[in-house]
Parts: C-alpha cells; sequence; structure tokens
C-alpha cells in the first residue's frame, strides 16, 4: 500500500493484510516470503492499522533476502506468503514509568510497545538512537505518543551525542522511579542497555533475534539461552529479561551462516548484473 526509503539501506513496507493487523499485538512478527523461491524472513510487525487494515514492516537490506524485496517491493506488488502474527506479545505490564529504548532499526520495533504502554497509562521515556541526523526517522511519532522523547546520535547532528545509553542514563538521572525498561535493537546495544539498568534494578526486556527457520518450535534455530535455560525465541519470545541473556551465544549463533550468507548474496549480486546487462539487440536480457 506504501513504501517509504528511509535510507539507502532502511525501508518501510505498509502491507494490506485486515487479518494479520486485527490479530498483531505489540512485540509479534511474521515471517515473509516475497516469491515462490523466496527464503522465509521474520519481521517485526513495527505497526499496525487495524481501521486501514495494514501492517507496517521496517526493514534494513543486509543480504540476498533484504535486498531483492528493497528492489522489488513497490506499491502494488504481492508478497507471496506471509505467517503471523508470529511469537509471544509483548508483556506490557502494570508499569507506571518506562524507559523504551531504540537503537538504529530497533526504533520500529520498539514503537507499538511505547504506544501500548501509553494506552495502558503508564509515563513513557522514549530514547532513540541513530547514526547520524539523516538516518532519524519516526521521531514525531514518538513524540506523538510518549511524554519524553530523548533522541541519540552517534556524531551529535541530532540531540544528544552517543549511543542510547547515554540516553538511557539522562532519563534516569531525571527519573528515579522509572520501573521497567524496554530495549530492542542490534545485540551488542542491547547488552550495553541491560548493563546501564542492573544496577538500578530495572527490569529490562530485549527482543531477540536469532536466525529463524520454521517459527514454529520445531527446529530449534532459534535457541537462545536466557539464564540457566535453554528457550525458543520464536515461541518463548522474542521478548526476554535482558539481565538473563546469554548475549556471547547469541552473537556467536547469529554469525554461524555467514559463509553461506556471502554465497547467496554473491550469486544474486552476478544474476541480476546479468540480467541488467544490454545485448547487442539493444534490449536487456532476461
Ligand atoms: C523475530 C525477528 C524479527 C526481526 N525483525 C526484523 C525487522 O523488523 N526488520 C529487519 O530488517 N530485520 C528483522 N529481523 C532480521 C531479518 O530477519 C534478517 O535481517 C533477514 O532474515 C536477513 O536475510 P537476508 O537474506 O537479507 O540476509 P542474510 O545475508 O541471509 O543474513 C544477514 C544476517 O541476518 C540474520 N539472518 C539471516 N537469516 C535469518 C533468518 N532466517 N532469521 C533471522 N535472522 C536471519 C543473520 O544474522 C545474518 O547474519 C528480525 C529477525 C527476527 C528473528
Ligand atoms: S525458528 Fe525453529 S524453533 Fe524457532
Amino acid at each position: 500500500m506504501a513504501r517509504e526509503d528511509f535510507s539507502d539501506a532502511t525501508y518501510l513496507l505498509e502491507v494490506h493484510h485486515p487479518m494479520m493487523a486485527k490479530a498483531a499485538r505489540p512485540g509479534q512478527f511474521v515471517i515473509v516470503m516475497s516469491h515462490e523461491h523466496g527464503e522465509r524472513i521474520p519481521l517485526t510487525i513495527a505497526d499496525y492499522d487495524r481501521e486501514d487494515g495494514t501492517i507496517t514492516l521496517v526493514i534494513q537490506a543486509v543480504g540476498k533476502s533484504t535486498r531483492e524485496m528493497q528492489q522489488s517491493c513497490t506499491v502494488g506488488t504481492s508478497l507471496y506468503g506471509m505467517v503471523g502474527p508470529m511469537g509471544m506479545p509483548s508483556p506490557l505490564g502494570q508499569a507506571s514509568k518506562v524507559l523504551c529504548v531504540g537503537g538504529g532499526l530497533g526504533v520500529a520495533p520498539i514503537y507499538p510497545q511505547a504506544r501500548g504502554f501509553k494506552e495502558n497509562g503508564a509515563y513513557v521515556i522514549a530514547v532513540i538512537g541513530f547514526r547520524t541526523n539523516s538516518l532519524v526517522f519516526w521521531q514525531e511519532k514518538f513524540e506523538s505518543c510518549c511524554d519524553e522523547v530523548i533522541v541519540c546520535t552517534d556524531d551529535g547532528s541530532a540531540g544528544i551525542e552517543g549511543r542510547v545509553t547515554e540516553g538511557m542514563k539522562l532519563a534516569i538521572s531525571r527519573h528515579a522511579d522509572i520501573d521497567e525498561c524496554v530495549a530492542i535493537g542490534p545485540p551488542v546495544m542491547m547488552r550495553g542497555a541491560a548493563e546501564v539498568t542492573r544496577p538500578y534494578g530495572i527490569k529490562t526486556m530485549v527482543s531477540l533475534n536469532p536466525v529463524m527457520i520454521d517459527g514454529t518450535g520445531m527446529c530449534g534455530g532459534c535457541r537462545v539461552k536466557v539464564g540457566d535455560q535453554v528457550k525458543f525465541a520464536c515461541v518463548d519470545g522474542p521478548d526476554f529479561d535482558g539481565h538473563q541473556v546469554d548475549f556471547d551465544d547469541l552473537m556467536a549463533r547469529l554469525g554461524r551462516f555467514s559463509v553461506e550468507e556471502k554465497a547467496a548474496m554473491k550469486r544474486w549480486s552476478e544474476s541480476c548484473r546479468m540480467a541488467q546487462q544490454v545485448p547487442e539487440t539493444g534490449k536487456p536480457t532476461e
């Protein structure tokens, strides 16, 4: 229904799917196949509009499938398949003052949680972090549903200079009574956020993104270690207690298909280049 490009790598797709929009809850995700032979990729439901019957996906083009979608998905495109909503909805609980922290692409999935906490009557402080001003997105959306919004950029070109952990420290120094924190972003950022709140004993939930295959708890691909337990992020999560997550294990497992991912990307780039070559007839080859 709509597409917006936030940067060279990050794009938003608004997808018409009334049943998904009706069923979606903050923190859930879908598994998408863009075409019949496409890979199944998990993507967080970054927003949903039950009246319009749409869900919003915000995608970072990092490899073959997400780049392929970046090229092929425009207004009017049909996705081949979408399963969901998957995962456990985020436990929005009874917190009265909440810190919602999103780093980079994590800014999109933290939005429905911030809105959900606000709807539950909490005082909501959002901390959203980007590398630089040109990558900032959804600031107004957060301002419309949060009591305070702290923007952080690595280079100081917007908001305060530094990572989201700096914004979190600022918020905690102003509010001694924050009772819950939710942090979403790259694993290293979520680990940093959990370390900021640990000394204060602030409950901190993070949303984990291990490699998923079936998304139904059958394959074990998305296994994560949380405290002394093994959990499957697709059915037990993706939200877990950040003070208990073994982030080293998560990061090691995220890299375990890197050889295959690079090979898939290379094959796909070469076939794209060949498709764009213009033969002597003047027409591009198929
Ligand atoms: C619950 C969940 C929610 C997610 N939400 C979003 C989102 O909203 N937006 C977004 O851009 N990305 C999201 N991701 C990550 C996204 O699924 C991967 O970036 C995507 O699958 C990469 O595929 P690729 O072929 O483009 O890249 P590849 O080159 O295949 O992989 C690049 C990296 O993405 C990760 N990845 C690869 N395949 C999978 C897979 N099947 N499942 C999970 N991670 C994978 C790995 O870390 C890998 O190193 C989410 C992942 C999970 C588990
Ligand atoms: S993706 Fe297979 S068990 Fe979670």
